[in-house]
């Protein structure tokens, strides 16, 4: 990389100040910088359609032209650097010859299909041809290549490439994936995946997005519209935590396309300083649109008459809701109702959802799918920091510009996929140690800089070695020496119970790289910690985030500006449904339900009494419904049946309710149960607001109309509210997000304050007593029966069950197969897409098989996001004593070819 980095940094301008010439007025400039920087820096924008901002100029178009005194030809603004003294003109009759030239040349091969062309109306040669007046072109030879459409989502009508090389340098330098380069094919130059084989990548369209010309083209929206026949909504995407903007253009109510700022026409940034996000989004926000308009989308409600559910007009069903409800409510109490909550509802949904529950229904049993995993972080962090908000401590700028990131427990390429570009840029532009700690090989850990390739399950046992390291070695920062002296003594006893050669052991990590990679992070100047699923959903999670917090305490982390401790969030309002409410510990701002004085203050604002009582948890509502203590149950965008094991019994559970009302746009296995359907749009045809997992409380906008007569959530709760007579009706989603910005005052803001920590109560109140237990082993839950380990897990073309709606993402991974290292697939002697048996203590399974060379023997990985088959079921769900999350994502299982060939080894055995 040493030429392309002494070019980026000469391009980007590390040089003194100089002062140029431009068209007579004097700039200052940095010197060496791109001279088209220069250029754009001072609102002269110059035709260009080989550069963009985000990646190295490539100088291929020949637009660009300036003039510079004492060079005779044109000069490429784009690749030449700014210098002292320079006299630059922009506008003179030759330049523009030269410029028309260059442009007629890019015609000369270009066909004139704009008719039939999806970038017509927005292409960059269209416009220059337009603006500089051509006519006719000479010499005109088409290419005659014929379109390729062996990819998945994108087809390559290589007949209007301008070879500007846009796709294959953001696909390069901005994404790190280098899936596509330049061919010769019949005498011209063509893009192509690397080695002219189908395309399959990260699918996350930024090189179709920065394609001036119509060369790459979406599979699923072409010939589909005009672009000013279309109507565009900017709005949020509705998959991960990630939060990022999209625009979701619709033609005659469906969404032809969903697009995002990154474009050839949002060129001019300032390169030097892309840590604030190039714009673009991934395949998931890009290709997974079509759930919106599915066929399968429920458009009137359901209600169970004879055994049967039946398609009943909403007064109707509203009446039968609100009947069954009061009636429940009057013979029974409001504690013999219940609900649950999806963290994928708007903050207006999930608010209005509790106060319903709790002051119209008189029930604090709720719970929400943050029960899965997040709520970890949570009463982790809530009990470190003593703040009642969490989210995330560093924002993305702040996670690029660090110089140490430790990434535990998360594929973040496939669960955050645009996040992810923030660790990339920071390992590319700002040359960050990046340490990735997974006992897979995935994506992130093929580009880090150290990638500790952990025995499974071992997570725990590395951060304590970490911290063990960190306080052993005299590497503690000493600020926090000086300030917390007696927890830096209280990790050093409870880190005495056991030596590193045994966490080198347990991890399978040396002694030396352990070391190596505690040094980094005591010695980082902005030093980030991010992890997920693999701490959070997993045995112990809670406590392993505690443990995450000391290694963060140690190592600096919450002294220094830049640096700190980063959960990130699955679904895309995990951080809101927290906020508003949506469990039975939190009130709206995460007011503990049970904090002196909060039942009064509600009261006093919601003119109604809070229920008493502590409320029940996911898994106390499915017990509760089990024993006939919970009569009704209010489910909204949540799939129990669909999402836990069998050995949580929900489906049994749910059987057991009198009343059983599931709000969703589609009909899950858990609305298959209910006595009443709701059927519910999606986030493209409401109002309302997602809180981002860094805080950014942005825009969810109404981009057509709802689908059918669903109707957004919580207009289905203000009707009911209003039938029911709770003092609890609202004209619109704005109503509500006004009431929000009452209750919690400085929620509403897209560049939230940093998360305030406070340590010293957590260090001086419990945290000498209870640590020492934190760094006790946890046992394993492995046999020799079952010797290899599942992980359910999500992967980067879906989110969720939602997105197995979308054709675009099925088309990509239609089907779920289960993930195999390449070592266990030759001991069981199977190939791709053999059928191999998985059996657990719960049963057995059949499924197909994947050859996935990231894992590594003894793992196999199945993504969650399907049910067929019911893998789900072979794992045995635990619940954390202190936090009351299900754990359900991993367990131990036996693998054997479903019919072994004569002489296969090993069936069923060790890996
Ligand atoms: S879709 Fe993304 S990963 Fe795939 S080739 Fe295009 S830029 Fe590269
Ligand atoms: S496909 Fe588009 S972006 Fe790629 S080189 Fe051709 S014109 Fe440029
Ligand atoms: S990274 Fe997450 S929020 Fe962004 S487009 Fe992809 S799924 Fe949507
Ligand atoms: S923009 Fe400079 S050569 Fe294309």
């Amino acid at each position: 990389m040493g030429t392309r980095d002494a070019k980026e940094a000469r391009l980007l301008g590390a040089g003194a100040e100089i002062e140029l010439t431009i068209d007579g007025q004097n700039v200052k400039a940095t010197e060496g910088r791109s001279l088209y920087d220069v250029l754009s820096g001072i609102g002269k924008i110059i035709p260009a359609m080989c550069y963009h901002y985000t990646f190295t100029p490539f100088g291929s178009c020949g637009m660009c032209l300036v003039s510079v005194e004492g060079k005779k030809a044109p000069v490429r603004s784009c690749t030449a650097s700014a210098q002292a003294g320079m006299v630059v003109t922009t506008e003179t009759p030759d330049l523009k010859d030269a410029q028309k030239k260059a442009l007629i040349k890019h015609l000369s091969t270009h066909p004139l299909d704009c008719p039939v062309c999806d970038a017509d109306g927005h292409c960059e040669l269209q416009d220059f041809t337009f603006q500089f007046g051509i006519g006719e072109v000479p010499n005109v030879k088409q290419k005659g290549i014929p379109e390729d459409t062996r990819s998945k989502v994108l087809d390559f009508n290589m007949n209007r490439c301008i070879v500007c090389g846009e796709c294959i340098n953001i696909c390069k330098e901005v994404q790190l994936v280098d899936a596509l380069t330049f061919m010769k094919k019949d005498g011209f130059t063509i893009v192509t995946a690397k080695e002219d084989k189908p395309l399959y990548c990260e699918f996350c369209g930024d090189c179709l997005a920065v394609c001036p010309v119509g060369a790459i083209t979406n599979k699923f929206s072409k010939y589909l519209y005009k672009p000013w026949q279309m109507k565009k909504t900017q709005t949020t995407c509705p998959y991960c935590g990630d939060g990022c903007q999209i625009n979701v253009e619709t033609k005659d109510n469906r969404i032809v396309r969903v697009t995002s700022k990154l474009s050839w026409k949002a060129k001019w940034g300032d390169r030097a300083d892309t840590a604030k996000g190039h714009g673009g989004i991934c395949g998931r926000g890009r290709f997974g649109f079509q759930m919106v308009n599915s066929p399968d989308r429920l458009k009137l409600p359901l209600v169970r008459k004879e055994g049967k559910q039946v398609e009943t007009p909403w007064l109707d069903a509203q009446d039968v809701v609100a009947e069954r409800l009061t009636k429940i409510k009057m013979d029974h109490g409001g504690s013999s109702i219940a609900g649950l909550i999806s963290a994928r509802c708007t903050n207006e949904d999930i608010y209005l959802f509790q106060k319903m529950m709790r002051i119209g229904l008189g029930t604090n049993r709720i719970d929400s799918t943050a029960r899965y995993g997040h709520m970890n972080v949570v009463m982790a962090l809530r009990k470190a920091f003593g703040t009642d908000r969490i989210r995330m401590m560093n924002n993305s700028e702040q996670v690029t510009k660090a110089d140490a990131i430790f990434v535990i427990g998360s594929d973040i390429t496939e669960t955050h996929p645009v996040f992810n570009l923030r660790v990339k840029e920071a390992l590319r532009k700002y040359k960050a140690k990046v340490i990735v700690a997974d006992p897979m090989t995935t994506p992130m850990a093929k580009l880090a800089t150290h990638h500790l390739a952990i025995k499974v399950g071992s997570e725990a046992r590395l951060v304590q070695g970490l911290v063990k390291l960190i306080v052993d070695r005299g590497l503690c920062d000493a600020t926090v020496l000086q300030k917390y002296p007696g927890a830096v003594e209280t990790l050093k006893r409870a880190t005495a119970a056991f030596t590193i050669e045994s966490v080198a052991e347990e991890t399978g990590i040396p002694v030396e790289r352990l070391a190596e990679v505690a040094e980094i992070l005591a010695h980082a100047e902005r030093g980030v910690i991010l992890f997920e699923d693999g701490i959070t959903k997993r045995r112990d999670g809670y406590r392993n985030v505690l443990t995450l917090v000391d290694l963060a305490l140690v190592s600096g982390l919450f002294e220094k500006d830049g640096s700190g401790l980063n959960a990130l969030c699955e679904e895309n309002n995990e951080i809101g449904v927290v906020d508003m409410g949506g469990s039975f510990e939190f009130l709206p701002g995460g007011i503990a339900y049970d904090r002196a004085g909060a039942h009064e203050k509600f009261a006093k604002q919601w003119r109604e009494e809070l229920p008493a009582g502590a409320g029940t948890d996911l898994a106390g509502i499915l017990e509760g419904a089990r024993s006939g203590e919970i009569k009704a149950l209010y489910i909204v965008g949540e799939n129990p049946i669909g999402t836990l094991p069998a050995s949580m019994g929900a489906a049994e559970a749910l059987e057991k309710v009198e009343l059983l009302i599931v709000q969703d746009p589609f009909l899950t296995e858990t609305g298959e149960k209910a006595h009443v359907v709701l059927p519910a749009t999606t986030y493209a045809e409401k109002e309302g607001t997602f809180t981002s997992m860094e805080g950014k409380v942005q825009a969810v906008r109404m981009a057509l109309e709802p689908i059918g007569e669903s109707k957004p959530d919580w207009e289905i709760f203000s009707e009911l509210a209003w039938r029911m007579g709770f003092p609890l009706e609202y004209g619109s989603a704005k109503e509500i997000h006004r009431e929000i910005a009452k209750t919690i005052p400085g929620y509403f803001t897209t560049k939230p304050e940093p998360l305030p920590v406070d340590l010293a109560g957590y260090l001086n109140n419990g945290f000498t007593q209870e640590t020492p237990a934190r760094y006790e082993g946890s046992s394993s839950n492995g046999s020799p029966d079952y010797p290899f380990t599942l992980i359910l897990g999500q992967i980067l073309y879906h989110s969720g069950k939602y997105s197995t709606r979308a054709e675009g993402l099925m088309k990509i991974y239609d089907r779920a197969r289960l993930q195999i290292s390449p070592a266990d697939a030759e001991a069981l002697r199977a190939a791709e897409n053999d059928t191999v048996i998985v059996r657990s203590p719960s049963g057995r399974v059949e499924v197909e098989i994947e050859i996935q060379p990231r894992l590594p023997a003894g793992l196999v990985f199945f993504p969650e996001h399907f049910n067929t088959p019911p893998v789900k079921d072979l794992i045995t769900h635990e619940i954390d004593p202190v936090t009351r999350v299900i754990y359900h994502k991993r367990g131990p299982v036996a693998i054997e070819r479903a019919a072994a060939p004569a002489g296969a080894a090993n069936p069923g055995g060790a890996p």
